[in-house]
């Protein structure tokens, strides 16, 4: 009878949510709905052992969880690659006709939120996960159960993955910031809501969510994506109303010039349109780079400028040791977040625009770039500005900079200078350096502090020091023993990384990779002359001299060889291919799990040998690899009779290259 009667409150309840939040049209009051909602608690409470999995009281968040567990995505969780005006648009349009004739389209609003990959078994959600890197995320689950606008039950009772955007309203936003947080954005107040261990925090803070993403099409016979957002809204799911089928570019362009003009009237923040063509077979024949499908883009709306005060100027000393201008600012908002500080660049920058402290500035900000001051607005002086002056000492060390004449930068040339010590190690550890994760500006200034890190070698000897390190406040042995591993795997990575990473004057990451796959290991690097360096393509004499006089410098020679005996790699491990592969041009799909590389390692390699990899099978698949545990992909292969490699065939395969 009780069980029975829950089971009633539950289907009123979700219906009235499917009506509220999928179809926008509700049909119960908000106190009829508490009413249910009180009554079903109160049942759960008295009767523990029938409280259903997928109840919506978990919405009120009950559980917390101790860490965010990882999470591979079966299939990558892409970006999408940027266009910004209008010829870029038509040029995007352009390259899909080579492919398509008539390519049609479906153009979304791009939601300034953080992507989220959600799964049902048996129509009930069991995973919720972020993005994270595109293929490991973190497991989320226990904040997506209290976003009302996530169905925990969908209408039918499938397996199924979809994709959407988790975002905070601008009112949620506002009303947050009020009770004393200060998130500079909604998108970054939503993501500190879903990182949240305790789920009754994320309850309170409102988020929504959009889907917009149907990883699995074929599964459903859905044969275009508009298709799939009318099923994914049939199951319960949220999509936005403003998506819109799109016939050519001059529709295209329509849209994007209504919803540039009409986007502050949504009660949510978006950074642009998204287009995808709409014709799952066209998606198909266009296929992906390695970061993102070949049939979408995101146009992003241009740069807004806004008027504030520059209070100061400020001077900070980089890597190199450049010491570099810039304004602090009276906070204002540009483009959902508060900016307080600005590049200048360098002296010349400034001197050319006379920016003073005092001044009425415009600023702008484009995407994640730094914000720049455009102009000073010289109308609104006071008398009171006071005219730049270049720093001539350095701000950290106090020694007196250098300035190339051909340069605008000016420098700190001590090679002591701890600001400059700090961002070389910073800079070792990044992206595209050396890549090694975890270790934020803070830890590593701390570190040096302490004296346990103060050159790059020092990275490969904080294991010696993990009882002491496992010591420090913030710290445990977890975070302690992920760093020594994330260093540890370092020691692996290819020359380019580690040529990069050690902040050799001019040398950039594309050149790093230059100088990588010509001389193919840094011994050959260190002999070689400037004239050896010069004769490369795209390095200039300003490169070369850089280069050699780096290799001949003792210290810096001692350092390498320090690093060697550490087992620092110092070859280049890329495949350089011009001749035609096993690979070359045809279409892989991966499925279960390799016990040699990750996803993204096999991927990898076979890009590298000119194929390429795609995450759904089709009639067009060439060649599904299927390591332990595939799936539906390889039984799907299967009935459609395409080639399937096990990973030894596909090992012995990449061998012969
Ligand atoms: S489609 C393969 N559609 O923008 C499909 N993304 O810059 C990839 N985003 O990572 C995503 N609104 O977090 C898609 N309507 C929309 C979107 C959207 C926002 C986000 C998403 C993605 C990022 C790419």
């Amino acid at each position: 009878m009780i069980e029975a009667r829950m089971d009633e409150i539950i289907k009123i309840i979700n219906e009235a949510n499917y009506n509220y939040y999928t179809l926008d049209n509700p049909t119960i009051s908000d106190q009829e709905y508490d009413r249910y909602m009180q009554e079903l608690q109160k049942l759960e409470e008295k009767y523990p052992h029938l409280k259903r999995v997928d109840s919506p009281t978990q919405r009120v968040g009950s559980e917390v969880i101790d860490e965010f567990k990882k999470v591979t995505h079966e299939i990558p969780m892409l970006s999408l690659s940027n266009v910004f005006n209008e010829s870029e648009i038509i040029q995007f349009d352009e390259r899909i006709k080579k492919v398509v004739a008539t390519p049609k389209y479906v153009a979304e609003l791009k939601i300034d939120g953080l992507s989220v990959s959600l799964k049902y078994e048996k129509g009930k959600l069991v995973r919720a996960a972020t993005r994270g890197d595109g293929i490991i995320g973190e497991d989320i689950t226990h904040n997506a159960k209290t976003i009302k606008s996530i169905p925990l039950t969908i209408n039918k009772p499938l397996d199924i993955e979809v994709r959407g955007e988790i975002y905070m309203s601008k009112a949620s936003f506002e009303k947050l910031n009020a009770t004393g947080h200060n998130f500079a954005n909604p998108r970054n107040a939503a993501a500190g809501s879903v990182r949240q261990l305790d789920s009754k925090i994320a309850a309170t803070r409102n988020l929504d969510c959009f889907i917009y993403h149907l990883p699995d099409p074929e599964d459903y016979n859905i044969y275009t994506h508009f298709e799939a957002l009318r099923f994914m809204k049939e199951l319960g799911f949220v999509t936005n109303p403003n998506n819109k089928k799109i016939n050519n570019i001059e529709e295209l362009l329509k849209y994007i010039d209504d919803w540039t003009a009409k986007r502050h009237t949504l009660p949510y923040e978006i950074d642009g349109i998204v287009i995808k063509v709409n014709d799952l077979n066209d998606q198909q024949k266009l296929g992906f780079t390695a970061r993102s499908p070949k049939w979408a883009t995101a146009y992003k709306f241009p740069a807004e400028e806004v008027l504030t005060k520059v209070t100061d100027i400020i001077f900070t000393v980089g890597r190199t040791g450049q010491v570099t201008p810039s304004a602090n600012l009276e906070p204002v908002r540009v483009m959902g977040s508060i900016i307080s500080r600005a590049t200048l660049h360098n002296e010349d920058y400034v001197v050319s625009k006379d920016i003073r402290v005092g001044d009425i500035v415009a600023i702008k900000k484009a995407g994640d770039v730094i914000p720049e001051v455009v102009k000073v607005i010289k109308e609104r002086r006071t008398g009171h500005e006071q005219p730049f002056k270049m720093a001539t000492h350095c701000p950290i060390c106090h020694h007196e900079l250098i300035k190339n004449n051909e340069e605008a930068a000016y420098y700190c040339p001590n090679d002591q200078c701890p600001a400059k010590k700090q961002e070389k190690l910073i800079h070792f550890t990044s992206r595209n350096a050396m890549n090694i994760e975890g270790f934020g500006d803070r830890i590593i200034e701390d570190f040096f502090n302490l004296g346990f890190l103060c050159n790059y070698d020092d990275f490969y000897t904080l294991n010696e020091h993990k009882e002491e390190l496992m010591e420090l406040e913030g710290f445990g042995e977890k975070s302690i023993n992920n760093l020594l591993e994330e260093i540890e795997k370092s020691k692996n990575n290819s020359l380019e990384r580690l040529l990069f990473g050690l902040s050799i004057r001019h040398v950039g990451a594309k050149t790093a990779d230059i100088l990588a796959k010509n001389f193919l290991n840094l011994d050959n690097l260190i002999v070689a002359s400037f004239d050896d360096v010069s004769a490369i393509k795209d390095i200039g004499p300003i490169i070369a001299k850089s280069v050699t006089e780096y290799f001949q410098n003792d210290e810096n020679l001692k350092l390498i060889s320090r690093l060697k005996n550490h087992h620092v790699n110092m070859v280049y491990l890329k495949t350089v291919t011009t001749s035609i592969t096993d690979f070359t041009d045809k279409t892989f799909v991966l499925t279960g799990t390799l016990e040699q590389f990750t996803r993204e390692e096999a991927k990898a390699k076979i890009e590298a040998l000119g194929g390429i990899v795609t995450s759904s099978v089709s009639k067009k698949t060439d060649v599904v690899i299927a390591g332990l545990e595939a799936g539906s992909k390889l039984t799907k292969a299967q009935k459609l009779g395409l080639t399937v490699w096990d990973e030894s065939t596909f090992i012995n395969t990449l061998s012969k290259y």
